[in-house]
């Protein structure tokens, strides 16, 4: 909701040039001293995936803030995906290109089961890279993605563009 929307850029801080020289950082850490506004933001995604999906596949790390939550509101189970190597075999694995290099996330194996509707979360859409690779991390489970959900999407870089193929309806709480 726009209320929603309103209190969340009332908490959430831009920090110009971090990491990096022109990259405008949005720290959400803020939205955690707050725990009514955490309680809402959580029940604004439940209402986005309330009945459509089996399982929710959150995206270490900042996926798993919001990722629990929304699983355990919903009754459903919570998958981590997680960077390569934490995770013990038997695991699934997907690599995906970064701006210099590589990078792999998991899942262990038959954690997500065939058929299932899935709902991938993370906090962030931004070249959409890693949520594209947890997708296909996904499909290649016999699961279908059914539905993707961020607390911000950066619209500059067309993140979403990356997702189309997945068929599955996208949400962001915030947009800029
Ligand atoms: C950030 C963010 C998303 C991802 C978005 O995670 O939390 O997961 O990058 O980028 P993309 O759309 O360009 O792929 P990061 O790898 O910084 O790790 P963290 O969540 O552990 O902080
Ligand atoms: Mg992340």
């Amino acid at each position: 909701s726009q209320e929603l929307v309103k209190r969340l850029n009332q908490t959430i801080e831009n920090i110009p040039d971090f990491p990096i020289d022109g990259i405008q950082f949005k720290d959400i850490s803020t939205i955690f001293l707050d725990h009514q506004l955490y309680k809402d933001v959580i029940a604004d995604f439940v209402q986005f995936s309330k009945g459509k999906i089996d399982a929710v596949c959150g995206i270490e790390s900042r996926g798993y803030l919001f990722g629990v939550a929304i699983a355990s509101a919903l009754e459903v189970p919570f998958i981590l995906i997680r960077k390569a190597g934490k995770l013990p075999p038997p695991v699934i694995s997907e690599s995906y290109d970064l701006e210099y290099g590589s990078a792999v996330i998991e899942t262990r194996e038959g954690q997500i089961e065939k058929g299932q509707r899935i709902l991938i979360h993370d906090d962030l859409l931004a070249t959409g890279g890693t949520t594209e690779a947890a997708a296909k991390l996904v499909e290649k489970q016999g699961a279908e993605v059914s539905q993707f959900s961020f607390l911000i999407g950066l619209k500059d870089l067309k993140g979403d563009e990356k997702l189309k193929k997945f068929n599955a309806e996208i949400y962001r709480t915030l947009e800029y």
